[in-house]
């Protein structure tokens, strides 16, 4: 995890006036520096200004407003994230956002409150508050504060996020699986992954193994899920392949962009993983859902930043200097 870093008071206040500037003449890109600017300071006055952001317009700026707070990990975002998961005219999106948010920093406090959306109306959200229940659980499981002993000691966690869910345990969490994981173990993880009679929780620890490895074969895997019907779980995949940064998913990828009938949570989350792969061959899909006329507000702002971010790739501005978990 990168270190947090130090900023005057005057840049705080730049931070804040750049994030919260809902005047539209500041694009939403720069808007989302600014976040991703805060997110790496991973302090109070971080998780301060980044509670005031929910009364915007843009369900994409607020649900990663969210995902922020759960990845700096503060308890002190608890009542904001709390409030955003239970305003049910706030957009589904950002609502899941919340209570994964919740799952992220894991305070038991957080259980009634995600036992009480877990059956939502919502599919998003109630499959959420699942998930992160079970995290919450797992967390303060002997399991659980094993594998985190383990990985303090071994210093073996690939990914610098905070997960939904660990891993599947045993050949799978540390640093060397690529080179070890046969290619029964990632047909064992493929079935976990697509098996729905299994809980979400688990699903998701075979999603986040199959990440770890990484392969071309892991990738081919975790691209099968596409064709679940869980808009959650499907996002989840785009958000790992966002990470993984493999030009294999790509063809997968596009897929999801360019299908109307795919939910735009789904949509949006391929456009920023195809914006952070970068190569230029994704560029003219990007352009063409920014300024599709029946593209959805979200799919067309996702596309606005990660054409943002790939030109970061080909420049060398810090912002995004935080790693590879840099949005939701
Ligand atoms: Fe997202
Ligand atoms: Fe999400």
């Amino acid at each position: 995890m990168s270190d947090p870093v130090e900023v005057s008071p005057e840049k705080l206040s730049d931070l804040e006036a750049t994030l919260l500037n809902t005047s539209g003449n500041v694009p939403l890109h720069n808007r989302f520096r600014s976040l991703f600017t805060l997110k790496a300071l991973k302090n109070e006055e971080a998780v301060n200004i980044i509670s005031k952001g929910f009364a915007d317009e843009s369900a994409l700026l607020k649900h990663e407003l969210a995902y922020c707070l759960g990845q700096i990990k503060k308890p002190s975002a608890l009542p904001i994230l709390e409030q955003v998961l239970t305003d049910e005219k706030e957009d589904p999106m950002v609502r899941h956002e919340a209570a994964e948010a919740l799952g992220a920093i894991s305070s038991t406090s957080a259980i009634p409150v995600l036992k009480k959306y877990v059956t939502d109306p919502e599919r998003c959200v109630r499959e959420t508050c699942e998930i992160a229940l079970a995290k919450i659980e797992w967390d303060n499981s002997e399991e659980g504060k094993r594998h985190r002993e383990e990985e303090k000691r071994a210093q073996m966690q690939m990914y610098t996020s905070i997960d939904p869910a660990p891993p599947t345990s045993g050949l799978l969490s540390g640093k060397p699986a690529p080179e070890v994981a046969s290619e029964a173990s990632i047909n064992e993880l493929k079935a976990k992954l697509l098996d729905n009679s299994l809980p979400l929780f688990e699903r998701y620890r075979a999603m986040f193994a199959l990440r770890n490895i990484g392969t071309p074969s892991a990738v081919d895997a975790l691209a099968a899920g596409f064709t679940d019907d869980s808009a959650l779980f499907k996002h989840e995949i785009a958000f790992v392949f966002g990470q993984l940064l493999s030009t294999h998913s790509v063809p997968a990828l596009l897929k999801v962009l360019h299908d109307s009938h795919e939910s735009d949570m789904v949509r949006h989350e391929a456009a920023e993983a195809l914006g952070g792969i970068a190569t230029p061959e994704v560029l003219p899909h990007l352009k063409e859902w920014m300024q599709r006329g029946d593209s959805p507000r979200v799919v067309r702002e996702s596309c606005q930043v990660a054409l943002d971010m790939y030109e970061y790739e080909n420049s060398n501005q810090f912002q995004y200097a935080d790693g590879l978990d840099k949005s939701a």
